[in-house]
């Protein structure tokens, strides 16, 4: 791909420390929708002795002033990117003074307008569009901010801190000052303006501080505030208890904005959240945003202290805080809810999407060596892959040994921009334990496969188990090396009990260490069931030859509930290879009768939880099911879901109604149990439609008249359209005439018209110009062309091309005026590598018509090199 000016690759091995550090800055910030002013006061220090001028960041900044010591300074460059600053004495004061455009913000980085409100998100590497700035986490600084802006329209002027004064100005205007007491990185600076209802309340800490607790919606959104704030309390009461870490302000704002690229951020004291993981009430939100809320606050109060209170020494270290965070953000949930529910859905984003990213073109460790544009290593690999990698440290040291590895974290980095290294470090000091050869999880990329083989000596009562280990090469490193792996296993004889020797149980964590590797089990008595990697206790992919007398035994009795889940998915894996293999060869498929028998007993064990059968019996997505295969037609693979899910469902209608209507009695309300029974009850329905679409509109239009919560009326409307049930098209336009107001709940409708099985391409560019659509909005995109280009994928991967040419479209678009988006839509284009060659070439085609594009943004252009160079 040859490009003019390509863009600059870095490395995590040339960090050097910064020449210069800034030990406070004040910034005052005056508002204006297209002209802002920002005055930037520093305190800069040189780092050691040297000659080396002062390069700044900055993008898109209008440079008005410099001054040293409150003189002009002259001796500056200003340059696309930077502004470099010479003849410096050791020890100043710059006053900088730019300005900027926030209303002409649409790649909202830096400061932008969220509807009638101004925000900003710095993370990564936003603040150079705030200001010249030394924009690096390694840089910690005290911020103080004074905002100023008309009092009418912006009545809330908010930044990170304690307010430290406010005043009434000329012309209708404000302003309010603020301090943060805490050094930190730029990256976690945040400034908020608008007109906002406010829902106040308080926590008081275990030393006895008390915290103000600010959540700012959108007004008349005060009755959708509730859950998130119920959650911050809880995220907090739970920091306290499991980890002993306590809140260390006098005050935690949220603020909910429309417009925003990812979830949330975790700025210091001053939450900026999408509020689709703010706003819920039964009416709007689902059982699953319900749980998103909860988690995602969590995630970011838990961020204070990992990540905040210690911080990242340079980007290339992002899972030291993201990965340790989401482990933190996974244990909440857990400790509120179902382990098992929750280790499962964990388990499915590592086995489909990241274990996607590590087979494809954007593979790389969680701790990346060579970066072009940061915001395109916000990935599952550093956020979830990187929890898994601390869940196995959890695994090895054991809960107290962990938490005192934690506390020894914290203690010697707090205030610091710290490494994995030192993560890892204070891990093993902590716990004595070795992990040198654990490291490589931090800078290996890839999957690795653990292949098992057994055998029985029953005369010796011996059960071995020889274990091999191997990574898949990927870009850019082709050697692998054996990884400390923590394998944990039960044995089960054939009553489903787990076997005792001299009189324990067998049920331990082995530790994989070695290429290939023998571990001996003695006074086994009979032929045993292994259940292999419980718990999912490693991020890797499990071949063992199980059969089906096996999987059917551990999916009716193994004492973990991932390993009875993962038995059912083994299960239909294994249906759905054979099932592809038939369909290649103009063959009718078996029909499922062993499986549909085995998952009609889940469905009516009640012993199981309602959400725990619901899990069993959704099956794995298209996508993930990809993930399964070397190279498949995507047409095939669909086709044998279709008609897995027809066959179960029709040898199951009977015990499905009744299941159905049993979850019926329990399913009012928000308790765990009634969110159960109403998972239970949508897998149900979904089922019944497909088996039978009479009766299935029938059950349709009843639940959907009489249910006025979003997730009953949801599931109603899911089954409508995937069954494309008689009554689909009028509760759609209902729906539609309900909602068309409101974005977040629109959402998913434009999520089921992106998932409906028949002309969806002809349908979702249609609503392109639907007024509920906006292609400026992140959600709206993602709801509408996200869902299709990623959970439709027979519709996406069209052998005529047209899906790739329809994101092809989206992302000229994007491409100009919001990168970072445009840059996550693109990954079911780059992933190619399981496809069938005419779809491979088709997507190198496409992927070679964006490469030309005029002002091909950073974010897209690495993507598409490394997929082009695949
Ligand atoms: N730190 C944020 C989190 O943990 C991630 C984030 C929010 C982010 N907004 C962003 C990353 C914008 C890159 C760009 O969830
Ligand atoms: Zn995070």
């Amino acid at each position: 791909m040859a490009h003019l000016s390509a863009p600059q690759e870095k490395h995590r091995l040339d960090y050097q420390p910064p020449h210069y550090w800034i030990d406070s800055i004040d910034l005052d910030v005056d508002l204006h929708d297209s002209a802002t002013r920002v005055v930037a006061i520093s305190q800069v220090r040189r780092n050691g002795h040297h000659n080396e001028p002062l390069i700044l960041d900055g993008e898109d900044l209008l440079l008005s002033k410099v001054a040293v010591n409150g003189q002009p300074w002259s001796a500056y460059l200003a340059e696309p990117g930077k502004l470099t600053l010479s003849q410096l004495p050791s020890e100043f004061v710059l006053t900088i003074e730019t300005q900027i455009d926030p209303a002409g913000n649409t790649a909202l980085e830096g400061l932008y307008q969220s509807g009638s409100a101004f925000c900003t998100q710095c993370e990564a590497e936003g603040f150079r569009r705030i200001t010249y700035y030394l924009d690096r986490p390694d840089v910690l600084a005290r911020f103080s901010t004074r905002i100023s802006a008309d009092k009418a329209r912006f009545p809330f002027l908010l930044s990170n801190g304690n307010r430290t004064g406010s005043g009434e100005l000329a012309d209708g205007r404000h302003w309010v000052s603020w301090q943060d007491p805490f050094p930190k990185p730029c990256y976690l600076f945040a400034l908020v303006a608008g007109d906002f209802d406010l829902l106040q309340d308080s926590f008081t800490t275990r030393s006895g501080r008390r915290v103000a607790l600010e959540l700012y919606v959108d007004k008349g959104n005060l009755d959708r505030a509730g859950h998130a704030m119920a959650s911050l309390k809880k995220s907090m009461a739970w920091d306290e208890t499991r980890f002993g870490l306590e809140y260390d302000l006098d005050i935690y704002m949220i603020v909910a904005v429309d417009f925003f690229n990812m979830g949330a951020m975790e700025n210091k004291g001053l939450n900026i959240f999408n509020a689709k993981f703010v706003l819920a009430n039964p009416q709007t939100a689902t059982d699953t945003d319900y749980f998103d809320i909860e988690r995602v606050i969590g995630h970011e109060y838990f961020h204070n202290w990992t990540g905040n209170r210690v911080t990242c020494r340079d980007w290339f270290q992002l899972s030291l805080k993201e990965g340790l965070t989401v482990f933190r953000d996974q244990e909440f949930s857990s400790d509120l809810g179902s382990r098992g529910v929750n280790r499962i859905r964990n388990a499915r984003l590592v086995q489909g999407p990241q274990f996607a990213e590590d087979a494809g073109p954007m593979a790389h460790p969680i701790r990346p060596d060579v970066v072009i544009e940061m915001n395109n290593f916000y990935t599952l690999t550093v956020y979830e892959k990187g929890s898994e990698v601390i869940r196995m440290l959890h695994t090895l040291l054991g809960e107290d040994a962990f938490q005192a590895g934690i506390r020894l974290y914290l203690g010697r980095h707090d205030g610091q921009a710290a490494t994995c290294e030192d993560f890892v470090c204070a891990m093993e000091e902590a716990s004595g334990r070795d992990l040198k050869q654990f490291r490589r999880w931090y800078s290996q990329a890839g999957t690795p496969v653990l292949t098992v083989r057994d055998e029985y000596d029953a005369h010796q009562q011996i059960y071995r188990l020889h274990v091999s280990q191997s990574t898949p090469a990927t870009p850019r490193q082709p050697e692998k090396l054996p990884l400390h792996i923590p394998l944990s296993l039960a044995l089960y004889d054939e009553q489903g009990r787990v076997i005792q020797s001299d009189g324990v149980a067998v049920d331990r964590v082995l530790d994989v260490q070695e290429p290939q590797q023998t571990f001996e089990f003695t006074g086994i008595g009979e032929k045993p069931v292994p259940a292999l990697l419980q718990e999912f206790s490693a991020p890797v992919k499990l071949d063992y030859p199980f059969s089906e007398a096996q999987l059917t035994l551990l999916l009716g009795h193994a004492q973990n509930d991932y390993s009875r889940w993962d038995a059912a998915q083994r299960l239909v894996q294994n249906w759905i290879h054979q099932a592809v293999e038939q369909l290649a060869r103009q063959q009718a498929p078996a029909v499922p009768v062993a499986l549909a028998r085995v998952l009609q007993q889940v469905l009516q064990d009640s012993r199981l939880d309602a959400a725990l059968r619901a899990e069993i019996l959704t099956l794995p997505s298209e996508s993930s099911l990809l993930e399964t295969f070397n190279q498949v037609d995507v047409d095939l693979l669909h086709k044998a879901r279709q008609q897995l899910l027809r066959s179960l469902a029709t040898a199951m209608q009977p015990a499905l109604l009744s299941a159905y209507r049993s979850c019926q009695q329990g399913w009012e309300g928000l308790s765990a149990e009634a969110v159960g029974q109403r998972a239970l009850a949508g897998v149900c329905l979904q089922l019944l439609s497909l088996a039978d679409p009479a009766l299935g509109d029938e059950l349709v239009a009843c639940q959907w008249r009489e249910q006025s919560g979003m997730t009953l009326r949801l599931a109603a409307l899911q089954a409508a359209n995937q069954a494309q049930l008689p009554c689909r098209d009028a509760l759609m336009a209902e729906f539609e005439a309900q909602w068309h107001h409101d974005g977040l709940v629109m959402d998913n409708w434009f999520r089921l018209q992106a998932q409906t099985p028949v002309a969806a391409l002809t349908k979702v560019r249609g609503l392109l110009s639907h007024p509920s659509f906006s292609l400026s909005n992140p959600n709206r995109t993602r709801a509408l062309v996200g869902t299709f280009c990623s959970a439709n994928p027979v519709a996406f991967h069209a052998k005529d091309g047209s899906g790739y040419a329809f994101l092809a479209e989206i992302l000229t678009e994007l491409n100009r005026t919001n990168p970072q988006v445009a840059s996550r839509l693109i990954t079911p284009l780059i992933q190619f590598q399981r496809l069938d060659n005419d779809r491979q070439q088709l997507a190198r085609q496409t992927l070679q018509r964006l490469a030309g594009l005029p002002d091909l943004a950073r974010d897209l252009f690495e993507k598409i090199e490394r997929a082009l160079s695949q």
